[in-house]
């Protein structure tokens, strides 16, 4: 009887386990180049790459109270509640019927941590972090030229600056917690994005 209970136990582990998305948080300030490295990976490495401000910008363009509340955070440099930027996430993951993901631009602080936790726990397995290690001059120097072409309300000096705070008061700490982890794949995004996929492509070969 008890073996028959652990057998079963062990099948329900195994499936659950079997069924965990896979995931890879991709880290760093604005402008170090997430966006561009995800995209070669996803190219040599066959990820889905679901960029958290992507999604959150897809949102805002459908109008409406949300839409305003993404809008404010998002010229503001600010964080939007964990429930909005989840369940976008989660729906995201969950219609592309894939399994293997890159989570760019998140978790950005602890409420964006604790929520992900609560929600996604068992539904997914975190396999590291992808932390592209960038100074602020270069990034702010990166997201002012996008915003010669990009369209976005914050790639400008201003809202670019307030991202920077955001950044470094509240998404270091979790860099740091998944450090402390022993999570934290740091790369040096201060140089030529081949070279930066080069030191990518080092991370996701050992996987
Ligand atoms: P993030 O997603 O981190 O905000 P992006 O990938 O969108 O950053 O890159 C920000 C800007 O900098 C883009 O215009 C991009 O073309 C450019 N860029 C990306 N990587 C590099 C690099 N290694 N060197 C110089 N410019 C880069
Ligand atoms: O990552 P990206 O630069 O595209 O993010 C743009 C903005 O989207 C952020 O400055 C922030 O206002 C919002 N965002 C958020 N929560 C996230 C990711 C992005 O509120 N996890
Ligand atoms: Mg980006």
């Amino acid at each position: 009887m008890l073996f028959k209970h652990i057998l079963q136990r062990l099948f329900k582990a195994t499936l659950t386990a079997m069924s965990k998305f896979n995931v890879v948080f991709v880290l760093g300030g604005p402008g170090a180049g997430k966006g561009t490295q995800c995209q070669k990976i996803v190219e040599e490495f066959g990820y889905v790459h679901l960029s958290a401000g992507d999604l959150l910008r897809a949102e805002r363009a459908k109008e409406g109270e949300l839409a305003e509340m993404i809008e404010g955070h998002i010229r503001n440099g600010t964080i939007v509640p964990v429930e909005v930027t989840c369940q976008l996430l989660r729906r995201a993951m969950q219609e592309s019927c894939k399994n293997d993901f890159l989570i760019d631009g998140f978790p950005r602080n602890e409420e964006n941590m604790s929520g992900w936790q609560k929600e996604m726990d068992d539904k997914a397995d975190v396999k590291f972090v992808l932390f592209f290690d960038c100074p602020e001059e270069e990034c702010v120097k990166r997201c002012i030229k996008r915003g010669l072409t990009s369209g976005r309300t914050d790639d400008n000096e201003g809202s670019t600056r307030k991202r920077i705070v955001t950044y470094n008061t509240s998404t270091t700490k979790i860099i740091d917690h998944y450090n402390s982890l022993g999570l934290v794949r740091k790369i040096n995004a201060a140089q030529d994005a081949d070279k930066v996929f080069m030191k990518v492509r080092e991370v996701f070969s050992q996987r």
